[in-house]
């Protein structure tokens, strides 16, 4: 048996523990051999691929991002669907093909399944939002850098009696603005799941200061709409995305407009993608890789690893097609009980 794996779309820590679950799984227990493919979809299209041994994976579940190398290009739109990856799946003679990505990479492997290639998808993004999975490996990581982080904004912010607008990612849905923020104390956070009012932040703001807090913090989603007349142009990636950043600065301004605070800005960034993923995230990880190997060998293809509960289960792969997980209304109820002055 011989498996192929790749990783593709935007990174996230985590991806690593992956592919070395996978290796670890195949090799000692079902004694199939593991092709890595690289830099994602163009690795499968261009026939790059890189033998993985137990050897080959050592020492690398510490590290972020992932040693096969990813890309935001994609089959059906840099290629002509399953007819530009065959030449590769049979020169390597894989009878199989593990695909660790987020949304867009998911729907493009569930478009080759239907066209007959062998695929079990395994489910990564710092967004947290994959439809059919509790939970996604990076996403704890990315949470954590960027509690990390608003708490370092927040003494500064202290210091110099300033309103700080911090950007974190999150596109459609908001869980890495809703923990890190309730975990780092910020007074507003503001998510692509529900409206939001600037007067009322501007009103918070002034209530701080009426009690003492010349300072605060609001954390921002990357994905909301933008307040009106922003003017922001997004342009799109190869997954018809729109590459997103900047709202935070529209939002700073007017909440300097409104209560007169210096207001400041922080995007987080791709410094939430990167770096060494928790213990949380390798294990994850490492959970998503061995289930993936034993399904692969199996031969059950059309399926995605998925978290349910605790469990490690499989589901079918249709379910990317589905809405972006949101964060739930409860946990949302627990940020704005805490955002008082
Ligand atoms: O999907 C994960 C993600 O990190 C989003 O939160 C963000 O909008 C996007 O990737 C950025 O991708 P890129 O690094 O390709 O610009």
């Amino acid at each position: 048996m011989r498996i192929g794996i790749l990783t593709a779309g935007g990174d996230c820590p985590g991806l690593n523990a992956v592919i070395r679950g996978v290796v670890a799984r195949a090799n000692e227990r079902h004694d199939a051999v593991v092709v890595g493919v690289l830099d994602g979809w163009d690795g499968l299209m261009e026939g790059r691929v890189r033998p993985l041994d137990r050897e080959a994976v050592r020492g690398i579940l510490q590290r972020g991002g992932t040693i096969l190398g990813t890309s935001r290009r994609d089959p059906y739109v840099h290629g002509k669907g399953a007819a530009s990856v065959r030449a590769t799946l049979e020169r390597e003679h894989l009878d199989g093909l593990v695909v660790v990505g987020g949304d867009g990479t998911l729907r493009s492997a569930l478009r080759l399944s239907e066209e007959g290639i062998p695929i079990v998808g395994v489910p990564k993004t710092i967004d947290n939002d994959i439809p059919g999975t509790d939970a996604t490996f990076g996403f704890d990581t990315a949470a954590q850098t960027a509690a990390e982080a608003i708490d370092r904004i927040t003494t500064t912010a202290e210091s110099h009696d300033r309103v700080m607008v911090v950007e974190v990612m999150g596109r459609t849905c908001g869980w890495i603005a809703t923990y890190a923020g309730i975990a780092a104390g910020a007074d507003a956070i503001l998510v692509p799941e529900e409206p939001y009012d600037l007067d009322a932040v501007a009103d918070l703001v002034r209530a701080r200061a009426a009690r003492g807090r010349r300072y605060s913090v609001v954390v921002v989603a990357e994905g909301i709409v933008p307040p009106p007349g922003a003017g922001l142009a997004a342009p799109l990636d190869a997954f018809g995305f729109e590459r997103l950043g900047g709202v935070a600065a529209v939002v700073a301004t007017e909440l300097e407009r409104r209560t007169g605070f210096e207001a400041r800005v922080t995007v987080l960034g791709h410094i939430q993608r990167g770096g060494t993923p928790t213990a949380t995230d390798r294990v994850l990880g490492s959970r998503f890789g061995v289930a993936a190997a034993d399904l692969a060998v199996t031969g059950t293809f059309g399926r995605m690893i998925a978290l349910r509960g605790v469990d490690v289960v499989d589901v079918e792969l249709e379910v990317v097609r589905g809405v972006p997980r949101s964060v739930p209304a409860a946990i949302l109820d627990v940020a704005r009980a805490l955002s008082t002055p």
